[in-house]
């Protein structure tokens, strides 16, 4: 949900910037611009669009130590290049870019304008730099009037911003991330780390209402809730350069799905140290909650039921943006967890920040080191899956089942049997991600590039399943598809089945039986079946096999349903990195 890279050191801060967006695109790909200050002036670039493949050279964007660029979801203001990114001061000598919604923005533009500031776009952020310039005429310097133009707004921000007169980048956040890339002599500054690590590994993760200033040299923060400077410690990254490159894959999409044997193993090696302490404080606690959105909100679903089945215990989810409909029942002995991948979701911090207010525990799974949700949460499970770079989440999920599987065996008091069993799939995962299997998919999209709904139906453990394959088929491919526990159909929805409509069946040993009475009635209607499971079945007339898995079953059977849609989305001439209309982390409600 729009992406910030920024510069200030000894390297051509253009090269860098432009470079580093290219990896930030999958945070909004409406438009995207650029600021470079040079001695003589400050060259702001604004374009819309997709950024590609685009080149400094061919940007025409000068040589320099000081630049930053900004990549937009549009949310105030359609997708026009007055309303992209950077925005400047009335006097064109502040600029600044801006990820988050500055909540107040009418108020202060109606006073700035009756100050006598024109504005060109219809954006929150405007106000920004002529809220600073506003200070700046009364006297004060740029910092000065930075800190002071911070007390007028309201939201949540991460502000990058740059003065003609100073070779300094000002970074702020509130409630939007914002990390400082740290190399010699040098300053990166990022909405995701994505986007500078090429260079470097050492991270300063800032604290809410940070400010920070970079010179080339040196970095201070202040902290303008503790109206001080304060001392942030440096952190390292594991992630490396390569886990963010596409490598020899046509799209990242392909080679996360191809990376997921890997991550499971990965889950498989986190500190068992870790997981138990916090399935100690899942059973010290009187409720327990289980809160995500988007794909992250399926793996808490099928929580709901690996916790039951495995260890006995009773979770109730929400969607994180449902969850505050419910907050006055928290009290502080309860407990949420909390499940994101990028761990700057704005529903589930909200979330996060209900229960604590009601005093309850919060524990988190999260992909994202440094982020918000791990900074705000008790306890934390890293998720290590490596970054996820493609919107469409698939790695991240099948590593948050298997680390949700993990703590479920942990808390019924056999984590060596749940890890023996997640490690046992790890080569039929190789298997599903193999050639072979793609080719055989293949054809099955071939028979579905046309279709315009596609119906899913799985019970149990296979019911979140059918709802994340279903999101990941709209995603991808742009085809209607809607996912039914496998009993509830018939309720209904069969309305919709007509000859030849589409159907998914998701089976296992345990609700074989009844899925497929499900199925029949599907059939019975003209619905075309496919089957995913171990076993095949006369009522398929097209059968995906994935072996048995029991309560992992959900790991292997969405892979095959994720290659198959990216495969939709080619044939149907769909990108698979950058659907339409998304982000890759929302960091708006
Ligand atoms: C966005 C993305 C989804 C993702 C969801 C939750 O909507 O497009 O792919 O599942 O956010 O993200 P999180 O980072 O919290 O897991």
């Amino acid at each position: 949900m729009c992406g910030i890279i920024g510069y200030i050191g000894p390297r051509n801060a253009s090269e860098i910037v432009v470079e580093g967006l290219k990896r930030l695109e999958y945070r909004g790909y409406d438009s995207f611009g650029f600021a470079v200050k040079t001695d003589k002036d400050i060259t702001v670039l604004r374009r819309v669009g997709k950024i590609g493949q685009v080149t400094v050279q061919e940007l025409g964007l000068p040589a320099s130590g000081l630049a930053f660029g900004h990549t937009r979801w549009a949310t105030h203001g359609g997708v026009t290049e007055a309303n992209t990114h950077p925005h400047n001061s009335q006097d064109k000598k502040i600029i600044v870019v801006h990820n988050g919604i500055i909540e107040n923005f009418q108020a202060q533009r109606t006073f700035l304008e009756s100050q006598g500031m024109i504005f060109y776009s219809q954006t929150d952020t405007e106000i920004i730099p002529k809220t600073i310039e506003y200070h700046m005429r009364k006297g004060y310097d740029f910092i000065e009037a930075c800190k002071r133009s911070l007390k007028h707004l309201e939201g949540q921000y991460a502000i990058v911003a740059m003065h003609e007169g100073e070779n300094k980048l000002v970074a702020i956040r509130k409630e939007a991330p914002l990390v400082i890339g740290v190399g010699d002599a040098e300053f990166f500054v990022a909405s995701d780390v994505p986007a500078f690590l090429d260079y470097t590994k050492k991270v300063i993760f800032l604290a809410e209402l940070d400010m920070a200033i970079l010179d080339g040299k040196e970095i201070s923060i202040f902290n303008l809730k503790e109206n001080s400077f304060v001392h942030r410690p440096i952190d390292s990254i594991d992630w490396d350069a390569e886990q963010a490159k596409k490598g020899n894959f046509e799209h990242f999409f392909m080679k996360e799905v191809t990376e997921q044997a890997q991550v499971i193993e990965r889950a498989c090696s986190i500190n068992s140290e870790i997981i138990k302490d916090v399935a100690e404080e899942i059973k010290k606690a009187s409720r327990v909650y289980i809160s995500a959105v988007g794909t992250a909100s399926y793996a808490c679903m099928h929580a709901t039921y690996i916790f039951a089945k495995i260890a006995k215990l009773q979770t109730t989810f929400y969607l994180a943006h449902e969850f505050l409909n419910f907050k006055n029942f928290l009290t502080p002995n309860d407990l949420i967890i909390v499940v994101s991948q990028s761990g700057e979701s704005a529903d589930t911090l909200g979330a996060i920040r209900a229960a604590k207010i009601a005093g309850a525990k919060v524990i988190s799974i999260v992909n994202t080191m440094g982020s918000s949700v791990m900074r705000e949460s008790d306890k934390s499970i890293l998720q290590r899956a490596g970054p996820e770079i493609c919107v469409i989440s698939t790695k991240a999920y099948t590593s948050q089942l298997a680390i949700l599987t993990l703590l479920a065996y942990e808390l019924a008091g056999k984590y060596d049997e749940g890890r023996e069993k997640l490690r046992d799939l790890v080569r039929h995962i190789y298997y599903l991600t193999s050639d072979s299997v793609r080719k055989f998919l293949q054809r099955i999209a071939e028979n579905l590039r046309y279709a315009e709904h596609v119906y899913l139906i799985g019970r149990g453990l296979q019911y979140p399943t059918a709802l994340e394959a279903a999101l990941k088929i709209k995603e991808m491919s742009y085809i209607h598809a809607e996912a039914y526990a496998g009993g509830e159909l018939k309720h209904g929805s069969i309305a919709m089945i007509e000859h030849g409509t589409p159907c998914i069946v998701f089976t296992s040993n345990e609700t074989e039986k009844e899925t497929l009475s499900n199925a029949m009635e599907l059939k019975a209607r003209g619905g075309y079946i496919t089957g995913v499971g171990p076993n095949n079945n006369p009522v398929f007339d097209a059968w995906i096999k994935v072996r048995e898995a029991e309560e992992a079953n959900s790991i292997c059977q969405i892979i095959p349903i994720q290659i198959l849609a990216y495969q939709l989305a080619i044939l149907r001439g769909c990108d698979p990195d950058k659907p339409r209309n998304l982000a890759k982390s929302v960091t708006v409600k």
